[in-house]
């Protein structure tokens, strides 16, 4: 009966990887503690609230004695998905990712060691190898070289995690994925974004050139992944995802016109972003050998599911967009 204490879960892809654990093992018990900052909301796993293998702790990483008190001695992993996300935010005020990705993951390794909890998986970002010229791919082995604050914030965090496997034999494992997309994805990111804004006829801002590219990934590929390299990876290793399927922004844009019915016209080209990588592809073959992983759902499919669970769920962007989410808590829980 494995249980598991999970941060961050209440965001995009750790709300994925519960929904699908919970319901792919029938024996797993899962904690999920989560700070509920803007990007967690309680709606994306109203589904399982009620399960009795899951339980709800609001509680920030960066709070020792909260960490403490929540996670269980003995715990069969701690997966670790919290973290400030957005790159843009992160260049607009660095503070809250050093804060949260840095010094929220010693508390959690120090916590796993006082715990002796069996396995750490830290999920990082292939954004931590920097950026690709026209070839080439990110393997394990390609050098740290990250070129924002939220990417330097998630490579300081992943060497503090190979610090514990080296001087403590601490068991941890990184898993370094490239671009998701799908359900839940808070719409600050390119295609919840593009996909809201053009469901209500609004433009779409393209940084740049527009030519930057990303390697995307459908985000329960990745939550089997992060679920494999927990239960099969071998100690101290990294582990890259990725989906296979690399697109320049331009390009995505103009699929998501044509799958919305939408002119070109909404597109709309403004100042690039800061410092911004301009590709990103990922080798995934270690995973593939490794841990018997393979992404498995298409990109045509999986965007058009994604387009179609945003059209099906106009309450949560309307509550996302405004903000009204964020009182949910209160409601159910009292003060937040
Ligand atoms: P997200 O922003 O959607 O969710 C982050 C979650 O962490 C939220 O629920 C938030 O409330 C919680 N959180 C933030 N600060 C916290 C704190 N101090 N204490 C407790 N909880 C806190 O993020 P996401 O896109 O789901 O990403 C999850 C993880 O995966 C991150 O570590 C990210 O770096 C990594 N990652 C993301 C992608 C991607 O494409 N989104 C790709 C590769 C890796
Ligand atoms: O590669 C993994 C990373 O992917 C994760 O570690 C991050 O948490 C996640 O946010 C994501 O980072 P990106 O910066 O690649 O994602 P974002 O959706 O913000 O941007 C994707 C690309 O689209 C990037 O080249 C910037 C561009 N973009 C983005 C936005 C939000 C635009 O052109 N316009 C936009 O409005």
């Amino acid at each position: 009966m494995p249980r598991l204490f999970v941060t961050g879960g209440c965001g995009f892809i750790g709300s994925n990887f519960i929904r699908q654990l919970l319901n792919s093992d029938p024996n797993v018990h899962i904690t999920n503690f989560d700070a509920l900052t803007y990007a967690g909301n309680l709606a994306n796993l109203a589904d399982v609230a009620n399960n009795p293998r899951y339980s709800f702790v609001k509680g920030d990483i960066t709070n020792r004695a909260d960490v403490m008190t929540a996670l269980e001695e003995n715990a069969d992993g701690l997966i670790h998905f919290a973290a400030e996300s957005h790159v843009d935010r992160s260049i607009l005020d660095s503070g809250p990712f050093v804060r949260t990705n840095v010094i929220g993951t010693q508390v959690l390794l120090d916590a796993a060691r006082a715990k002796k909890v069996k396995r750490y998986v830290q999920v990082s970002t292939d954004e931590v190898y920097g950026s690709l010229g026209a070839t080439g791919l990110f393997t394990e082995s390609t050098p740290l070289s990250p070129n924002s604050p939220y990417s330097a914030s998630k490579a300081a965090a992943d060497m503090l995690v190979m610090s514990y496997v080296h001087t403590f034999g601490m068991d941890a494992v990184i898993t370094r994925c490239s671009n998701n997309y799908g359900p839940y994805h808070f719409p600050e990111k390119l295609i919840p974004l593009f996909i809201t804004n053009l469901m209500n006829d609004r433009q779409v801002p393209v940084y740049g050139d527009g030519m930057q590219i990303r390697d995307w990934i459908y985000v329960t590929d990745h939550a089997r992944g992060v679920e494999a390299a927990w239960r099969n990876g071998k100690h101290g290793e990294v582990y890259n995802f990725g989906g296979r399927c690399e697109m320049l922004n331009i390009r995505l844009t103009e699929l998501l016109l044509e799958l919305l019915g939408k002119p070109k016209s909404l597109i709309k080209y403004v100042q690039d972003r800061p410092g911004h990588d301009r590709r990103y592809a990922i080798d995934c073959s270690k995973a593939e050998r490794e841990l018997g992983w393979q992404p498995l759902v298409k990109f045509e499919v999986g965007l058009k599911d994604t387009i179609a669970w945003y059209q099906a769920n106009q309450a949560w962007v309307n509550q996302v967009r405004s903000g009204e989410y964020l009182k949910y808590y209160e409601t159910q829980y009292g003060t937040r």
